[in-house]
């Protein structure tokens, strides 16, 4: 029997930006709560709220403050639990964020770290003395560009921060620090939570010696400073998966298949030590390769095949078109083959993560200069880096400010939100989101496209097409990601969706077409 978050779908929701309470403009917990039955009627099994946690907000929550409380801007622990509750009521699962790598310079923990060189919680975090010319301790470079060490005065040592300096990394090597920090999972998993997104995971354990990295041949800086040098002895460390094991044993203590998804950002070879060698690791090491690849079916087609190779024996696939973190699908590959990139996502074989919007189609928004919230773009501005265009509010309907809120929205919604919103695609069967939710209606029906087997077909010009197959139930997919027509010969059946809708041509598949068949059994 397959658990949950195998047949199930995940659906990632920004909680600034989904449904706003109290008129601050900033979504709110209340909000999401207000707006579960759209995940029921999208047909979705669990939610994934990016944190929630109390915050400075120098990193919109993914620096934390304390990790066992809700951040007011968000609400409170009761309004967590009302969610939490009323979620469950409908059958949704919901996950939350665990950001294990670094806190807030806020957290106490290292403002008690940062007070002296012998405060018991100085080795929590990550503490150096100066090169020999004064300078930091080695040339290791934030992910949001500039050197990752941050110099303190007060105790004449640097610190490091993979992140913002107002995300000091944690100290993971230290027994106490990672003491506490399993805690945290133990506090969420007792209030009822069905799992976790686990930040930067592969992050969590730097070089004992830290040696400097490598430089990147590749380098080029519109790519942004942190590629300047190659990751490799500030992340994916040996001694990382002793502690994902940890934290998986903590998971599997608990009833009901609790879940941990990993953030990893790694090759193949590597993404799939995360589910562990020695022992189990994370349920599900994020997949991000539709994220990176070209739009191509041959592409596709071997990015899929080395991913289905490389899994260990019983490692469960998992795959994801987009994040708060990265360019909208919609945006990336313009939006007819959205709904084609929709199919690949709901009919490959593995655990779907939806991204909050991609179900209406929405693309990046433009946001002006004036309006830049996002620390990726303000420190290196102009190189296309920023995050805010992918994370603005859920338009919800036609009334004022897509009914996402009653104030001014912390980032503009998009120029097409009166008519590209949920109201209007819900009265609408032409629309993405009926697409998405014919797609999610036909996982839960079928569960050759649940659980079923993968094979390939055919990756041929722009046609690709596969097979899913359960017991006697066999399902084609065919996907033409292109705009002119391609040769293809659906085998007898009847078709279950089509990204165009009417009845495809025989022996053809439009442009932009993509077609679900179930094959009648010969
Ligand atoms: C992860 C998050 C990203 C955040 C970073 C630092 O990559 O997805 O939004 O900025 O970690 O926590």
């Amino acid at each position: 029997m397959a658990t949950w978050w195998q047949s199930g779908a995940i659906y990632q929701v920004y909680p600034r930006s989904f449904q706003d309470s109290d008129g601050d403009g900033i979504g709110d917990l209340k909000g999401i709560e207000a707006r579960l039955d759209h995940l029921v009627a999208l047909g979705v099994d669990a939610l994934w709220i990016s944190p929630i946690f109390p915050s400075p907000m120098a990193d919109f929550g993914y620096d934390v403050a304390d990790y066992c409380d809700v951040d007011p801007r968000f609400g409170t622990l009761g309004d967590f639990d009302e969610l939490l509750a009323a979620a469950h009521a409908r059958g949704l699962k919901v996950l939350l964020d665990f950001v294990p790598n670094h806190s807030s310079s806020a957290h106490p923990w290292f403002r008690e770290s940062r007070a002296s060189r012998d405060n018991p919680k100085r080795d929590w975090y990550i503490w150096r003395d100066p090169a020999p010319d004064g300078g930091p301790p080695n040339n290791w470079i934030s992910d949001f560009g500039g050197s990752a060490w941050e110099w303190d005065a007060v105790t004449g040592q640097y610190y490091y921060h993979a992140f913002l300096k107002e995300q000091p990394d944690l100290n993971w090597r230290n027994p106490a620090l990672r003491a506490a920090m399993m805690d945290v999972l133990r506090f969420w998993f007792d209030r009822g939570v069905d799992g976790f997104r686990i930040d930067v995971l592969w992050h969590m354990v730097k070089h004992a010696q830290f040696p400097d990295n490598p430089p990147n041949p590749a380098y080029r800086p519109e790519m942004g400073g942190m590629h300047a040098v190659l990751q490799l002895h500030s992340t994916d460390q040996p001694e990382v998966h002793a502690i994902a094991a940890e934290m998986r044993r903590i998971a599997d203590g608990y009833d009901g298949d609790r879940v941990l998804i990993g953030e990893i950002y790694l090759p193949v070879e590597r993404l799939m030590h995360y589910y562990g060698r020695e022992a189990p690791e994370v349920h599900l090491p994020f997949n991000f390769q539709l994220i990176e690849a070209t739009w191509d079916a041959r592409h596709l087609a071997a990015l899929i095949d080395e991913y289905e190779r490389a899994l260990p024996p019983g490692g469960w696939p998992n795959w994801v078109l987009g994040n708060h973190d990265r360019p909208r699908i919609a945006s990336r590959v313009g939006e007819r083959q959205a709904r084609v990139a929709a199919m690949l996502l709901l009919t490959l074989r593995g655990t779907p993560t939806i991204y909050y919007g991609d179900e209406i189609g929405l693309a990046d928004v433009a946001i002006p200069r004036d309006r830049v919230q996002d620390p990726r773009e303000l420190r290196e501005p102009g190189l296309g880096l920023g995050r805010d265009p992918v994370r603005t509010p859920m338009p919800w309907n036609d009334s004022e400010h897509a009914g996402f809120t009653s104030g001014e929205p912390w980032l503009p919604l998009g120029p097409d939100w009166s008519t590209r919103n949920v109201a209007a695609q819900g009265g609408d069967e032409a629309s993405m989101l009926a697409l998405y939710r014919r797609l999610l209606h036909l996982r839960r029906k079928h569960a050759a496209l649940a659980v079923g087997d993968f094979r390939l077909i055919e990756a041929e010009g722009d046609v690709l097409a596969f097979e899913r197959r359960h017991g006697d139930e066999r399902i084609v997919v065919a996907l033409n990601l292109g705009a002119e027509p391609q040769p293809f010969a659906l085998p007898e059946g009847d078709v279950l969706a089509s990204t165009r809708g009417g009845t495809p041509k025989s022996g053809v598949l439009r442009g932009d077409e993509g077609v679900v068949f179930l094959a009648r059994p010969a």
